[in-house]
């Protein structure tokens, strides 16, 4: 893992490379006591000639740095974040799947771990990026529960739904598991003030399909504004479909073609089914569907499969 260490008002300068080990914190650390804190994630791609790719890892940085003013948290560099990632990486090579085989996943994280008690940001903060490797995270389309009694996070403008606190996380471990019971793959949260419009899955964004036109729900505060989203909605209208970004209505996305989610967790994934109040609604998955064209083409990018124009690619070694 890589740490750094920052004291409060200034800014951070030098971390290194350690063992992954635990990190000891006083019990009255800020980041256990009041949930200061915000994170990220993006995948390490083997491609097929061995080269190790990042997929746009300056957007997790800037999300980092929005998510960590909103918080009072003074945060590493551009620079300094994308820095932290590839050296995490290449320390841990050797973990890179094979092609096809699945990715590195790199978790970087950004704690108060200073101690306060009173309700303040605490002398010093840390910043860390450890890093796993997994396999893709569902491998069927999903099964989507509509979830109208438990919200996602403090959303709306001035909210925190549109970053990625550590607080917006175990808030939706309650609508999983109850959804998971009733045998569904993930939670389709709803807007907080009408339960009326969708908003997004538990760690992914949603897309809902209609003839040409794509539409998702606005990143106005509500929602975290996702890099898959964001390179989705370009990629989509790079191949001619209309994308909107507006609010959408549980019975618009009962009516839709087809429904799908992206995030880089899961990448660009079908929907097979909504469910909502009892009512379930199955939309078009499978091999010529608008989501695989999507996929087939993000990932084609993102494993350097496909040539792209965009800068998004970043080699590491
Ligand atoms: C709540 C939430 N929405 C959406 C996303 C998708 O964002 P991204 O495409 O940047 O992974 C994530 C994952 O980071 C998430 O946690």
């Amino acid at each position: 893992m890589y740490a750094m260490k920052c004291s409060l008002g200034q800014h951070f300068s030098h971390g290194s490379l350690t063992p992954l080990s635990s990190v000891s914190l006083n019990p009255a650390a800020s980041v256990l006591n009041y949930a200061q804190g915000v994170f990220e994630g993006l995948k390490a791609q083997r491609s097929d000639e061995g080269r190790i790719l990042l997929f746009r890892p300056e957007e997790n940085a800037r999300r980092m740095k929005m998510g960590a003013e909103r918080m009072c948290m003074p945060c590493p560099s551009v620079e300094q974040f994308v820095n932290a990632v590839k050296h995490t990486v290449i320390a841990n090579r050797r973990w890179v799947p094979p092609p096809g085989k699945g990715s590195l996943y790199i978790r970087p994280l950004l704690i108060a771990s200073g101690v306060a008690l009173g309700l303040r940001p605490p002398p010093e903060f840390t910043f860390l990026t450890y890093a796993s490797p997994v396999n893709s995270y569902h491998k069927s389309p999903l099964d989507l529960k509509v979830e109208n009694k438990l919200f996602r996070a403090i959303t709306g403008h001035g909210g925190t739904g549109g970053i990625k606190s550590i607080a917006n996380y175990a808030p939706v471990f309650r609508a999983i598991n109850e959804a998971k019971i009733q045998g569904f793959s993930d939670v389709l949260f709803l807007d907080a003030a009408t339960a009326n419009y969708i908003e997004e899955v538990s760690s992914s964004n949603v897309f809902v399909v209609k003839g040409n036109v794509i539409s998702t729900p606005v990143a106005d505060g509500s929602i975290l504004p996702g890099i898959t989203r964001k390179s989705i909605i370009e990629l989509a209208t790079d191949l001619g479909y209309q994308v909107m970004e507006r609010d959408v209505e549980v019975e618009e996305t009962l009516q839709a073609d087809e429904v799908f989610c992206t995030g880089t967790a899961m990448g660009v994934k079908s929907v097979a089914s909504v469910t909502y109040n009892n009512r379930r609604v199955e939309y078009k998955t499978g091999a010529d569907s608008v989501c695989q064209k999507l996929y087939d083409t993000l990932v084609g990018i993102q494993t350097g499969l496909v040539e792209t124009t965009k800068n998004w690619i970043v080699q590491v070694d």
